[in-house]
């Protein structure tokens, strides 16, 4: 096997935290020189044109920024359509042959898309779209796993000017019908169903009790035949085979879009009960995934690429589909989960393929460190120039790890903190000019202004935690805070001087500017690098009969994770595990298998402030067996001792 560690390896990783970029990465980097950041700081916002410079636009726009206070115009005046820059243009600049996208099924098929396939199909399912009623602006629901459809879907929607709606498809047929509601939505595409770990899961039937459920009616339903099962097909339903069969050789103008016109809405966990609908403009979001992917993955046309993410989520919207093809790079895209059919599914997809760069979530890596160090060990993954994760904080040991086992020492690993909100990354090191400090993003990327604060709006000292704002637009900034909507605030109750933008993260700050991400201080937690809102799971767990009030909270073990919910009941009801497996059944039905509690407490009473919040840190405390702190402000102290009794007893 080639996996040598490069020759400067034991110094690199002795010096204690901090990591050189390794040299070999360095010089072929994109963006290598220092002066970046200083650029960046003496022409914001000008600068923000070397990521609008990565894409072609058919009006080129008359400002960057017109006005630094909101509305945000970001490359006000310019238009451009996201699936040209995706698709039209590789095929334009002679890259028509080169692979797009290079599918592996949970069952072993290889689909491969050339740059010339992808305009074909896209073309003709934006013309299918099209014959269906859908017109500019009409949202179109995505509930679909990772097959090549989807994608194609996105971009043919992009096409058109129709923005998508991407739904996981792991959610419920409930969390389905919420999310037509809140997007307005009266056309679906999905599938027959798909594999999961060797079983059959049917999508189509779940689409159908959405369909059934959502308050209005659904006009068209495209279904995709993945598993080839016969369906039945009710009224305004087609297959996705027949449509574009019937639309074969069409081809549809891509249309000029506004570079603020939206280009796709995706739901998000929010500190309320509802989901929280983000929308994502065509000028600004594209530029801003296309320069990271550039700048940070530092991927270039000639790379394969492996994101792990879901494109249910937003890092596949933004990390599998839009940034890589928007350059022109080969995605490598899998259908199903990291350990099936065996665990060492990923190395063998970074073998097969060469990948150059490799894209994952700490909670694989953990699973990854736990399975077995030795399967990495027994492939070759010298292909490998660059490692990136996203999701959550990553530990310096899981770091490590993956600096080592995976990249042998010759690949930088950029941990990267952004959200849904922001659209693309934010605050990382870019690997061809930074040290890396295992456990730590990284300094805000140039152009973004970020800062850690207490509660009054103050800069914390060095090295201390607050809150994380980001107190400068950025090209990716959804509508919402464009037109100076102020997520947040109210959880936070910040008192920040200036427009800034909550980011719901704990933080702290080194000397160098290194940016440590602490996790989530508001009503969202982060479970296995799922983002939920605990809001939304208890009053899904308050639906079950015979609950009264629920509080749930995040188990911070790194490897187990989980939720655990703690209920109260009305008099006469019995917490037995009856109760336990309907309320979990119940959580399954209105979100998805993902929400649902590991554990459920029955308690007499929850511990509360005098004004009534109910005081999660307390049952966080519990839950993971830590000290708690100062009881005094709560109505019902004494609940604190006995729960603690009632856990450890259970
Ligand atoms: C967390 C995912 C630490 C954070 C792209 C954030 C991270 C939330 C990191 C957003 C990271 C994401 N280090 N924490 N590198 N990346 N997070 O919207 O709490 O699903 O607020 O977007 O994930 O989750 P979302």
């Amino acid at each position: 096997m080639s996996n040598r560690r490069g020759p400067d390896f034991e110094t690199r990783m002795a010096e204690d935290e901090e990591i050189e970029p390794p040299s070999p990465f360095v010089e072929q980097a994109t963006v290598t020189d220092d002066s970046v950041y200083d650029e960046f700081e003496a022409d914001w916002p000008d600068c923000w044109d070397r990521a609008a410079a990565t894409l072609d636009w058919f009006d080129p726009y008359e400002s960057v920024l017109p006005d630094d206070e909101p509305p945000f115009e970001w490359f006000a005046g310019g238009t451009l359509n996201a699936c040209y820059n995706c698709v039209d243009r590789h095929v334009e600049a002679g890259a028509k042959n080169r692979v797009a996208i290079k599918w592996e099924s949970h069952l072993g098929e290889t689909r491969t898309y050339t740059y010339q396939d992808l305009y074909r199909e896209v073309n003709e399912f934006a013309a299918a779209l099209r014959a269906q009623g859908v017109e500019e602006d009409d949202v179109v629901t995505l509930y679909m796993p990772m097959i090549p459809e989807l994608p194609v879907a996105m971009l043919a929607c992009a096409r058109i000017g129709a923005p998508h709606n991407v739904v996981f498809a792991g959610l419920s047929a409930d969390a389905l019908a919420t999310r037509l509601e809140s997007a307005d939505s009266r056309f679906l595409v999905t599938c027959d169903g798909y594999y999961r770990r060797g079983s059959a899961i049917f999508l189509k039937s779940k689409a159908d009790d959405a369909r059934l459920k959502a308050a209005h009616d659904l006009e068209e339903m495209v279904v995709v035949e993945h598993l080839g099962e016969t369906e039945h097909l009710g009224a305004g339903q087609h297959t996705y085979d027949e449509l574009v069969a019937a639309h074969a050789g069409a081809e549809v103008d891509p249309v000029e879009r506004a570079a603020d016109d939206v280009l796709f809405l995706i739901h998000t966990s929010g500190t309320t009960g509802e989901p929280k609908r983000v929308e994502h403009v065509t000028g600004g979001y594209l530029a801003h995934v296309t320069w990271t992917s550039q700048a940070v993955l530092d991927l270039k046309p000639e790379d394969t690429y492996l994101c792990t993410a879901n494109i249910g989520w937003i890092s596949g919207h933004s990390y599998v589909v839009y940034g890589p093809l928007a350059l022109g790079t080969t995605a490598v895209m899998y259908e199903g989960t990291p350990n099936y059919p065996e665990r060492d599914r990923i190395w063998d997809l970074i073998e097969e393929n060469a990948v150059d760069v490799f894209y994952t979530a700490p909670t694989a890596i953990r699973s990854f460190m736990k399975w077995d160090t030795s399967l990495p060990a027994s492939r070759d993954l010298s292909s490998l120039r660059l490692l990136g994760t996203v999701g959550e904080p990553i530990d310096a040991r899981a770091w490590k790890w993956y600096y080592e086992h995976i990249g042998n020492g010759n690949c930088p690993v950029v941990d990267t903190w952004w959200q849904t909100e922001t659209g693309g990354m934010m605050i990382t090191t870019l690997p061809g000019v930074k040290k890396m400090k295992p456990g730590s993003a990284g300094p805000p990327l140039p152009g973004v202004g970020a800062r850690v604060v207490d509660g009054r709006g103050e800069e914390v000292p060095v090295n201390e935690a607050g809150y994380l704002v980001l107190t400068r637009p950025w090209p990716g900034m959804p509508l919402a805070l464009r037109r100076g909507h102020r997520w947040g605030e109210e959880a936070a109750k910040l008192d920040v001087d200036g427009w800034h933008y909550f980011t719901g993260d704990g933080a702290k700050v080194d000397d160098d500017g290194y940016v440590t991400v602490l996790g989530r201080v508001d009503d969202v937690i982060n479970v296995s690098g799922h983002r939920l809102g605990t809001m939304e799971i208890e009053s899904a767990v308050v639906g079950v009969e015979g609950v009264v009030e629920a509080a749930v909270v995040s188990v911070a073990d790194a490897e187990t994770g989980g939720i655990h919910a703690y209920v109260t009941l009305e008099t006469g009801v019995s917490g037995d595990d009856d109760l336990r497996e309907r309320i979990a059944a119940h959580v399954r039905e209105r979100i998805g298998p993902i929400a649902t509690p590991d554990a459920v407490v029955f308690t007499p009473d929850l511990p509360k402030t005098r004004s009534g919040k109910i005081m999660r840190r307390f049952l966080e405390n519990i839950t993971n067996g830590e000290e708690f702190g100062d009881t005094s402000a709560l109505q019902n102290p004494e609940i604190v001792g006995e729960l603690e009794s009632i856990v450890r007893d259970s």
